[in-house]
């Protein structure tokens, strides 16, 4: 029988190699599925992570009065591996998730691991999860690190202990639209993030708080949320999940990075990769008028690649971009996919083998 998207206790101890016949490789979508091995770090606050280790994937233990679930000290990554014809795995720019969590960290008031440590956990945790990664053109293993004050507190103060963690799922689309075009519908009374807060980080709290919308948004039969500036209530931000881009006349605006918006791996790469194709690419502050008339919307992150908006739905105005991708973004997904795949030269170097 098709093994179940979410495991039970005993499940999460015992991975055989019957459950990973079950699965439906073709049928993959985002949903948690426990695999064999995690990756389990700790460090004392003031101090720095030393030696970590892989252990069998299953619950942690955690004082009900650690930082992370009395005051959201937490912060999260995700990045992916590809399995290659030839049977070796791609990891997609790990470096960067190090990065990012590293600033994350800084804001959290929280200890970090070093780029290598981050990089060295990730290779040995996709290696010891190696039959999780899907065949060729079926998926990719979902990684997961976390990073948490694990240490109990009491008052609020930055937790006394930290543990850095990773976990893997094999996973396929995200959105349950598949490669279809996702709908969006614009919020404008909840918003993701304020100046001065942590909407730049990927701290576990972000994600919390756009449930509310979300939920609203998918009981309406919408794909997602698109959230505006908090001070004009005019200017894009991004969706609860990834970033947005608009394509007009073979321009692609999205919006600057300014502390509010998360600045994603799969955006900054995009970026780079249409500059690279000759398109012009604008970060600046796009206004929520500019979907109006834009060619093609699409949105981009680990989780969704590069997914394209069918139509946008904004004060009971819904605006149509079409059934598929667009030239542009077609052409951009194609690129990155591909690269990240290891079907095309990775001219770039951003792609590791495993
Ligand atoms: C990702 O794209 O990796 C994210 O972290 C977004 C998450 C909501 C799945």
């Amino acid at each position: 029988s098709p093994i179940r998207p979410y495991a039970t206790l005993s499940d999460t101890f015992v991975s055989e190699t019957s459950e990973l016949a079950g699965i439906e490789w073709d049928n993959l979508g985002f949903a948690f599925l426990s695999t064999d091995y995690m990756y389990v770090m700790k460090c004392a606050q003031g101090g720095s992570f030393s030696k970590g280790e892989l252990q069998r994937f299953g619950n942690i233990e955690l004082s009900p009065s650690a930082g992370v679930l009395n005051y959201g000290q937490g912060l999260f990554e995700g990045l992916k591996a590809y399995r290659k014809e030839d049977g070796t795995i791609l990891l997609f720019r790990p470096e960067e998730n190090a990065l990012r969590m590293r600033l994350g960290a800084e804001r959290m008031c929280m200890p970090s691991p070093t780029v290598e440590q981050f990089v060295e956990a990730v290779k040995a945790t996709v290696l010891a999860n190696k039959r999780w990664v899907p065949p060729p053109g079926k998926g990719s293993l979902y990684i997961r690190p976390l990073l948490m004050g694990s240490g109990a507190v009491l008052g609020l103060a930055p937790a006394p202990e930290y543990t850095f963690l990773i976990y893997v799922s094999p996973v396929g689309n995200y959105f349950k639209e598949g490669v279809a075009p996702i709908n969006l519908i614009v919020e404008h009374e909840l918003h993701r993030a304020t100046p001065g807060g942590t909407g730049g980080v990927k701290t576990i709290g972000n994600y919390a708080a756009v449930l509310k919308a979300q939920s609203a948004a998918k009981a309406k039969g919408y794909s997602d949320v698109l959230y505006l500036d908090c001070v004009h209530k005019r200017y894009l931000e991004e969706v609860s999940s990834c970033n947005i881009f608009v394509v007009k006349d073979n321009v692609i605006s999205t919006p600057a990075i300014k502390g509010t918006i998360l600045p994603g791996i799969t955006r900054k790469s995009i970026i780079d990769v249409a500059r690279s194709e000759g398109l012009q690419v604008e970060e600046r502050q796009v206004a929520v008028e500019d979907l109006l008339d834009a060619d093609e919307v699409f949105c981009t992150g680990t989780a969704v690649v590069v997914s394209p908006v069918g139509s946008i739905t904004y004060l009971g105005k819904r605006v149509c971009y079409g059934d598929g991708f667009g030239a542009v973004s077609e052409k951009l997904y194609s690129v990155l996919t591909r690269l990240q795949m290891g079907l095309s030269e990775d001219k770039m170097d951003w792609t590791v083998e495993l």
